[in-house]
C-alpha cells in the first residue's frame, strides 16, 4: 500500500520543467515497481520534525536516461523543512521522501544512459525530492560528476546552495570585479556558496552571521569583512566598510526582517536579490510572513532594483551552465562546502531541529551508511 502510494506521489511531483516529459514520469512509474527494498526517511504528514520516519520502501530502479546512485550523503535544505511543516508555496503529495539532492557512487544505469557508468562518483540533483533514502534515481541530465577533492558529503550540497547563489549574484544581478556585495544572512550554504561565487569574481564582500563560529565560516570561506546582524548596530557598522559608498549588490536570505534595511545599505543603481525569507509562505498569494517596512524613496534616490530568485526558474540551458560553473569552481579549488554537522540518515528529525534551533555554520548533512 505503502509502495503504491509512493508511486503516486513521486509522479505527481514531477513537474520541475527539467523533468517534465511524460516519458519521465513514466519511467518512475515503472521502476519503482522493484520488490527490492531499502531504508529511507519519509513523511505521510506535515508537521513537526517528528513526523520524518526511517522506513522501508521499495528500491528503485533506473529508466532508460536515469543512473540509480547508491547514496552517501543527502543535503538538508531549508526547503525540506517548510515542505515537512506543509509551508510551502508548492506542496507535494505525500508520503514522501524528503531530500534534493545526494552524493553518492552509481551502482546501475539505464540503457541510454551515455554519460556515466557503475563505480562513478556523483552528485544529483533531484528537484522533485527523493533523496533522504538508501538508494535515489537520477535523470543523468541532473547529474554531474564528484571530483575526488570533495567528500561524499561536501558533493551532496553543490546543487541548492549554489545554483541559487550564481542565480542570484551572475544570473539575476551580474555581479562585476570591483563591486562590492554585502550578503545578508552568510554563515548558512547558500551565504558560504554567495561567497566563494563573489570571491571568484573579483568582489569585494563583507557577510553576516549571528554567531562568534558562523563568522568563522564566512571569513573562512574568504569574505573581506564578517559581522553580527544580532547587534543593534551592525547597519552602520555594514555601512561604514563600504567607506560609506552603500553596496553594489545585497544578497537577502531573510528578506522578511530585513529587505527595508537593505535599501538603506544600498549603493546607486545597486541590486538586491531576495533569495530566502524566514517566515513561512503557503501560498504566493497569501504569505504569512510578517510584511516588511520599505521607505521606496530609497530605490528612487538609488535607481535601485529588486530580483526575486528562485532555484524553478532555472532553465535547461542555464542548468548546464550553473552545473559547469560548479564543476570547474572545483577543480580551480575555490568551491570548497562547508559542512557545519553531520547526523546518520536515521536521525533527520535531530537534522531538522539543529538547523531551527541553531545559528548556522555552513551545511547539515545526512549521512548514509551501508550494510554491505
Ligand atoms: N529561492 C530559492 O530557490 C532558494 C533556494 C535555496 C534556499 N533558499 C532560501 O535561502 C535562505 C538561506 O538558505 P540556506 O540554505 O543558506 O539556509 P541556512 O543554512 O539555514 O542559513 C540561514 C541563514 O540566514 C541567516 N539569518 C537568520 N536570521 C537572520 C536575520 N534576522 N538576518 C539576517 N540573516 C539571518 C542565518 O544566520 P545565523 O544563523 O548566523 O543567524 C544563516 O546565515 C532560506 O530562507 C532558504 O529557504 C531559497
Amino acid at each position: 500500500m505503502l509502495g503504491f502510494t509512493l508511486l503516486r506521489t513521486v509522479s505527481q511531483n514531477l513537474r520541475n520543467n527539467l523533468t517534465s516529459e511524460p516519458k519521465c514520469a513514466l519511467q518512475f512509474l515503472r521502476t519503482m515497481s522493484s520488490q527490492e527494498f531499502m531504508k529511507a526517511v519519509i513523511i505521510k504528514e506535515h508537521g513537526g520534525p517528528d513526523v520524518l520516519q526511517l522506513a522501508e520502501v521499495p528500491k528503485p530502479k533506473p529508466g532508460k536516461t536515469e543512473v540509480l546512485v547508491k547514496v552517501h550523503a543527502a543535503a538538508v535544505n531549508p526547503v525540506d523543512l517548510f515542505i515537512r511543516e506543509g509551508a510551502f508555496m508548492s506542496l507535494p503529495t505525500l508520503p514522501l521522501i524528503l531530500g534534493k539532492e545526494v552524493a553518492g557512487v552509481v551502482t546501475q544505469v539505464g540503457n541510454e544512459v551515455e554519460r556515466f557508468q557503475e563505480g562513478d562518483r556523483v552528485t544529483c540533483c533531484l528537484p522533485w525530492d527523493g533523496g533522504y533514502s538508501e538508494y535515489a534515481v537520477c535523470d543523468q541530465k541532473c547529474v554531474f560528476p564528484l571530483s575526488n577533492q570533495l567528500s561524499f558529503a561536501q558533493g551532496s550540497t553543490l546543487y541548492v546552495s549554489y545554483f541559487v547563489a550564481y542565480r542570484a549574484l551572475i544570473t539575476k544581478c551580474q555581479i562585476q570585479s570591483g563591486e562590492s556585495l554585502f550578503v545578508h544572512g552568510a554563515s548558512g550554504g547558500v551565504g558560504i556558496s554567495a561567497i566563494q561565487i563573489a570571491k571568484s569574481r573579483g568582489l569585494t564582500v563583507c557577510g553576516s552571521a549571528r554567531s562568534t563560529a558562523g563568522r568563522e565560516a564566512v571569513l573562512k570561506a574568504g569574505a573581506d569583512v564578517a559581522i553580527d546582524h544580532s547587534k543593534t548596530n551592525y547597519l552602520v557598522e555594514a555601512f561604514a566598510s563600504t567607506g560609506s559608498k552603500g553596496y553594489n549588490v545585497i544578497l537577502e536570505n531573510c528578506a522578511d526582517s530585513n529587505l527595508g534595511k537593505d535599501l538603506m545599505l544600498l549603493a546607486p543603481r545597486g541590486r538586491i536579490a531576495i533569495v530566502g525569507t524566514k517566515g513561512t509562505m503557503k501560498t504566493s498569494k497569501m504569505p504569512s510572513v510578517s510584511p516588511t517596512l520599505v521607505n521606496p524613496r530609497s530605490l528612487m534616490y538609488t535607481e535601485g532594483c529588486i530580483h526575486g530568485v528562485t532555484l524553478t526558474g532555472v532553465t535547461k540551458e542555464e542548468f548546464v551552465e550553473y552545473s559547469r560553473f560548479i564543476t570547474s569552481g572545483v577543480e580551480e579549488g575555490w568551491l570548497r562546502p562547508h559542512i557545519g554537522k553531520e547526523f546518520p540518515l536515521s536521525q533527520a528529525n535531530a537534522a531538522h531541529r539543529q538547523m531551527i534551533e541553531f545559528p548556522a555554520n555552513g551545511k547539515i548533512v545526512l549521512v548514509v551508511k551501508h550494510d554491505s
